[in-house]
């Protein structure tokens, strides 16, 4: 016997205009969680909570989540969220703010857990006893609208802990592309790499199934068709609503079919150097793809669609036309001292292997393996 399924959150509303949909929603109180400041500087946090409003519902806001969210972070806010006793939680913002919205959810219906009780895959209980969650991703990036996850750093030991609970799967996702058209091109094309991982990883991950392949082939080719265009051409709604449906349906594949090696890399590179998390895969995707293939032939279904030759050297290219680095080495974004790295490599490998996202890459890889590619992808070997 072999039983499988697929969850996907109960709607997904999209299209632009779709922020509306929060009008309809069906409660007494919501609390808004949102990232820095652009939520607010562009007003989409006064018209969430303006459709809140019309709904008849009170709104209050935590605001401030910061890129790559801790553990503190998700306290502070759950202890928030026990104060005003929400039936709504909508996370409003990037994955950051959508993560951070999910474990916050968890600790205010469960304030008696610590981090390390929810740790361990699938180990989260019930949620929906107090409140129902809605996330509307201000980039098109991490699919956390759709996902099972949520990654949480670990600030005190540097480590980013994907968190997975078909619990935190949203009730309602609003993919609203109006959102995303006001990210900067350097954000458009790390995010946007970001959903390029997330569907290649699980097009060959050995979980993959005939449910969840046909989303990541389609969201491959948005992404090869559209990603470039988002960025050099800020304001091409086209082009971002194509990438806005491909993250999401990106997202439907891996939250089902799961991640590999890029995922198992770029969490332990980002818990170190604090790396941009779509960055860290744009730079890591071409190294990978090569080890892989001498494992399984799953990429051949992608480069088919494509109607290209080699994914790595695509990869590659996609990088360079939106000025992605080819090496750990050569970017700038944050301090990758040589003294730095070679000092983490080993820690890192070995946490990079022992990530949940390393069970289901093609072939066995050992810690040597996953050494082997850091170092591959910091010299640009
Ligand atoms: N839950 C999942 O399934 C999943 C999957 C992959 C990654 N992640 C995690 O998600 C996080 C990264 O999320 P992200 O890539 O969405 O970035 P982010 O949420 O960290 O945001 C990056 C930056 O973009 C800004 N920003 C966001 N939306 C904007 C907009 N519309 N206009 C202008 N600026 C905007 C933010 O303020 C922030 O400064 C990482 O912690 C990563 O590990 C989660
Ligand atoms: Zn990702």
């Amino acid at each position: 016997m072999s039983i499988n399924a697929f969850s996907v959150p109960r709607n997904i509303v999209y299209g632009e205009g779709s922020l509306a949909k929060l009008a309809e929603l069906d409660g007494t109180k919501a609390m808004l969680v949102t990232g820095g400041s652009s939520m607010k500087r562009f007003g989409f946090l006064d018209a969430a909570a303006a459709y809140l409003a019309e709904a008849g519902m009170e709104t209050a806001v935590i605001d401030g989540v910061e890129p790559n969210p801790s553990v503190e972070t998700v306290r502070k806010g759950a202890e928030q969220m026990i104060a005003f006793e929400p039936d709504w939680i909508i996370a409003i913002g990037g994955g950051s703010a959508l993560d951070a919205a999910k474990v916050m959810w968890c600790f205010y219906e469960h304030p008696e857990l610590s981090f390390e009780d929810i740790i361990s895959p699938g180990s989260m209980p019930a949620l929906r006893t107090r409140a129902k969650f809605a996330a509307i991703p201000s980039t098109s990036g991490t699919a956390s609208e759709i996902t099972a996850f949520s990654v949480i750093t670990d600030t005190q030991n540097h480590i980013k802990y994907p968190i997975v609970s078909g619990e935190m799967v949203p009730d309602l996702a609003i993919l609203d592309p109006n959102l995303p058209a006001k990210m900067p091109a350097h954000i458009t094309a790390n995010t946007g790499m970001d959903v390029m991982a997330h569907a290649v990883e699980a097009a060959v991950s050995t979980a993959a199934t005939s449910f969840t392949t046909p989303y990541a082939i389609e969201a491959i080719k948005l992404v090869a068709a559209n990603l470039p265009t988002a960025c050099s051409q800020p304001e091409n709604m086209e082009a971002r609503t194509h990438m806005h449906n491909a993250s999401a349906l990106a997202g439907m594949a891996f939250t089902n079919a799961s991640l590999g090696l890029v995922h198992s890399l770029a969490h332990k590179i980002g818990g170190e150097f604090g790396v941009t998390h779509g960055l860290a895969n744009a730079i890591l995707m071409p190294y990978i793809i090569t080890f892989n293939k001498q494992f399984t032939d799953a990429y051949q279904q992608i480069e088919a669609a494509l109607g290209i030759e080699d994914l790595a050297q695509e990869i590659r290219r996609l990088n360079a036309l939106m000025n992605i680095p080819s090496s750990f080495s050569a970017c700038d974004e944050v301090d990758f001292s040589e003294e730095k790295f070679l000092s983490v490599l080993d820690r890192m490998s070995a946490r990079a292997l022992a990530d949940p996202c390393t069970l289901t890459n093609p072939g066995a890889p050992a810690e040597a393996d996953v050494k082997a590619i850091y170092t591959a992808a910091y010299y640009g070997r």
